[in-house]
């Protein structure tokens, strides 16, 4: 069987790391890629950040492979999320061996609800000097959200951690946490709550006490990119959107204008991200395969610039490549 994956390799960097992970998706499974455009550079040319002709293949295929936008991120990835009805955006974030981390250590999953809270696009101008946002927060999304880290942690021991700030915003993030809460005593998995002010505390003097964390959008998005700072940086960081039907896969960092157009961007984000996505689509042992294999490059180098090394994009992608054989 032929796997058909759409790949959006976007702006900046996108147009270097999805390449590499598409030769490592290609070096491992039967896989057949349709490519799709959306940003900065297609809107310059069309109007357009996201074309409809984008949106319409990502909303059909089970997996998406994005690179990132610049400029016009938020008007390419929010939709896309909406494409795939991705109701989780999953981050792993650990610190490899080799790497340069100021906690290695490290090595957790967020699991950021992904439809909502403050990201909802509920903002007014209401005069001159007062501005607004409503901040959404529905039962039905924070259940989904508990249901999916209740089979997330199946296979680990222990429950999850549920961040947030229900203290002070009583009414929606005491719903956030009401529901999650019940579904996971439902599901007789135990949970632990932390208040995402402390949680930001606590994960830079041991990151160790945490395994997976349950946050709504905002904090999810912030406290992921902690983490990122944690263990190394941006480069290293995938994610996955991921909903009923389909999932979309992508690094979490954006564009990188600083190192854009030198080939020397750092694909493991992207490569690591396309690892889960052929996990997402039952490829276990080849997603395995994979991440063994950035691991041993990250261990024993070559290296991109941001982790000190000198060598390219190319140069570790054929090491992972390599690696593989
Ligand atoms: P960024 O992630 O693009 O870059 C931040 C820093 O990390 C830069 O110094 C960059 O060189 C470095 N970096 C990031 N990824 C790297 C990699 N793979 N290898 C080596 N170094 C890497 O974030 P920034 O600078 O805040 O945003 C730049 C553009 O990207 C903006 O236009 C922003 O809107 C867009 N963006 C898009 C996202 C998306 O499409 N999902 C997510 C974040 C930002
Ligand atoms: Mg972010």
């Amino acid at each position: 069987d032929v796997e058909e994956i759409v790949v959006i390799p976007g702006d900046g960097i996108g147009q270097e790391v999805v390449p590499a992970a598409q030769r490592v998706l290609s070096a491992v499974a039967n896989v057949e890629f349709v490519e799709a455009d959306a940003g900065d550079a297609v809107k310059a040319e069309t109007g357009e950040a996201l074309p409809q002709a984008t949106y319409d293949l990502v909303s059909e295929a089970d997996a998406t492979l994005f690179g990132a936008a610049g400029e016009t991120a938020a008007d390419v990835i929010l939709p896309l999320r909406e494409a795939v009805d991705s109701f989780v955006n999953v981050r792993p974030a650990r610190a490899y061996p080799g790497v340069d981390a100021l906690r290695p250590e490290t090595d957790l999953v967020f699991l950021r609800e992904n439809t909502e809270g403050v990201y909802s696009g509920h903002e007014d101008r209401l005069s001159e000097d007062l501005s607004t946002l409503t901040r959404v927060v529905t039962t039905s999304a924070s259940e989904r959200l508990a249901e999916y880290a209740c089979d997330y942690v199946q296979d680990r021991d222990g429950g999850f951690h549920v961040a947030h700030k229900a203290n002070v915003m009583r009414e929606t993030d005491g719903r956030f946490r009401d529901a999650v809460v019940s579904v996971a005593d439902s599901r007789g998995v135990e949970t632990e709550e932390v208040l995402m002010d402390a949680f930001a505390t606590r994960i830079c003097l041991d990151p160790t006490q945490f395994d997976v964390v349950v946050c709504p959008n905002l904090a999810g998005d912030v406290l992921s990119d902690l983490a990122a700072g944690l263990v190394g940086g941006l480069g290293l960081l995938p994610s996955a959107n991921v909903g009923t039907e389909r999932a979309l896969f992508e690094p979490v960092h954006g564009t990188a204008p600083d190192i854009a157009g030198q080939g020397v961007a750092n694909p493991s984000a992207t490569i690591v991200s396309a690892a889960m996505l052929l996990e997402y689509l039952g490829y276990d042992d080849e997603g395995q395969a994979v991440r063994d294999a950035v691991e041993s490059v990250l261990a024993d180098g070559p290296r991109t610039p941001d982790l000190g090394g000198e060598a390219t994009t190319a140069g570790v992608t054929e090491a992972v490549l390599a690696r593989l054989d």
